[in-house]
């Protein structure tokens, strides 16, 4: 059996997993994303393949990037959230680690992995979309990940949603991760802390009273516990993407939308609003099948397993190389 290890960076952690051809993971290590510099993440991602190398005899490791990765699956062209400027992150990783790797964007293996083992098996035209720090995109068609001509395919979190709005990290105003992500969440309610909103006394409260405390998770706590101000965040957030799929489902027309990342957590909390705002403002409505809208099976670990599984394919097939 040919074990692989998947290693996901995000914007705020970094989760890696020794996985199997069934994608189960049989060992797992999880980090802060430590800084902003390249060659910071570098040693993390060096240290956590060490570490599970230690115990499990692994053919390929794969990365799955917040970033726009090129066909190669070699450069991190650029990340909004991370330092990575044209970054050789395979060649820098090959010095240092001697086994097969590959780079893709951390949500292509998060899709790859939903289609392939979780939420989107057998489905056709199956859109992801994550939502962490920013918001992932992929999209999946006859089985294959379509990656654009230059890999770079699926980064719908920065259509523009709001013309003029929030500020991004690519240096835009007003993209869609900026509406429905977990910064969104966050910013949203640790600005109504920081005005004295009474509405968000309790929500200030149950995070110990210091509005650095109100993280995505504990916003996702407090709405599942039935605080309001945290329920309608979320329902915000998930209006915010219901209006995004439905934009999405009039470029694709997909049948299957799979949504994933750490707000997923919150489940139904932000799925049914979610669906709710996709049956309002998706075109057509009324006359044409409409996608299914579903949370991601495998949530956070998405792309720890469909970037071991990419790894795995590409020992297969391995990608073009310069
Ligand atoms: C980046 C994507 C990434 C996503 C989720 C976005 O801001 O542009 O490349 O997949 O965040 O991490
Ligand atoms: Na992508
Ligand atoms: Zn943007």
């Amino acid at each position: 059996e040919l074990l692989s290890i998947g290693v996901d960076i995000g914007g705020t952690k970094v989760a890696a997993g020794v996985v199997d051809e069934q994608g189960n993971i049989l060992a797992r290590q999880r980090k802060l994303t430590p800084s902003r510099s390249p060659r910071a993440v570098e040693d993390t991602i060096v240290d956590v393949v060490t570490d599970l190398r230690r115990e499990f005899r692994v053919e390929s490791i794969g990365i799955g990037a917040a970033g726009w990765v090129d066909t190669h699956q070699a450069v991190v062209a650029f990340s909004p959230h991370l330092a990575w400027r044209q970054e050789p992150l395979r060649d820098r990783l090959n010095e240092r680690l001697d086994l097969p790797l590959i780079v893709d964007n951390d949500a292509n293996a998060a899709a790859w992995a939903e289609y392939k083992f979780g939420a989107g098996i057998g489905s056709a035209v199956m859109v992801c979309v994550t939502l962490g720090t920013g918001i992932g995109g992929a999209l999946v068609i006859n089985g294959q990940l379509f990656r654009g001509r230059y890999g770079m395919a699926g980064e719908w979190g920065h259509m523009i949603t709001v013309p003029g709005g929030h500020r991004c990290e690519c240096g835009n105003r007003g993209c869609w991760e900026q509406y429905a992500s977990g910064n969104a969440l966050v910013r949203e309610a640790r600005e109504m802390a920081l005005a004295n909103s009474p509405v968000a006394a309790r929500l200030l409260e149950m995070a110990g009273g210091k509005v650095e405390n109100i993280t995505g998770p504990a916003i996702t706590a407090a709405a599942i516990q039935g605080e309001p101000t945290a329920t309608e965040l979320l329902a915000d957030v998930g209006g915010w993407l219901g209006q995004g799929i439905a934009n999405l489902a009039a470029a694709l027309d997909p049948d299957l939308v799979v949504i994933g990342g750490g707000v997923s957590d919150a489940g139904d909390l932000l799925l049914v609003p979610a669906q709710r705002s996709f049956h309002r403002t998706l075109t057509g409505r009324g006359y044409r099948p409409e996608a299914l809208l579903t949370l991601a099976r495998f949530k956070n670990d998405a792309g720890l397993i469909g970037a071991a599984d990419l790894a795995r394919h590409s020992l297969l097939e391995p990608p073009e190389t310069a």
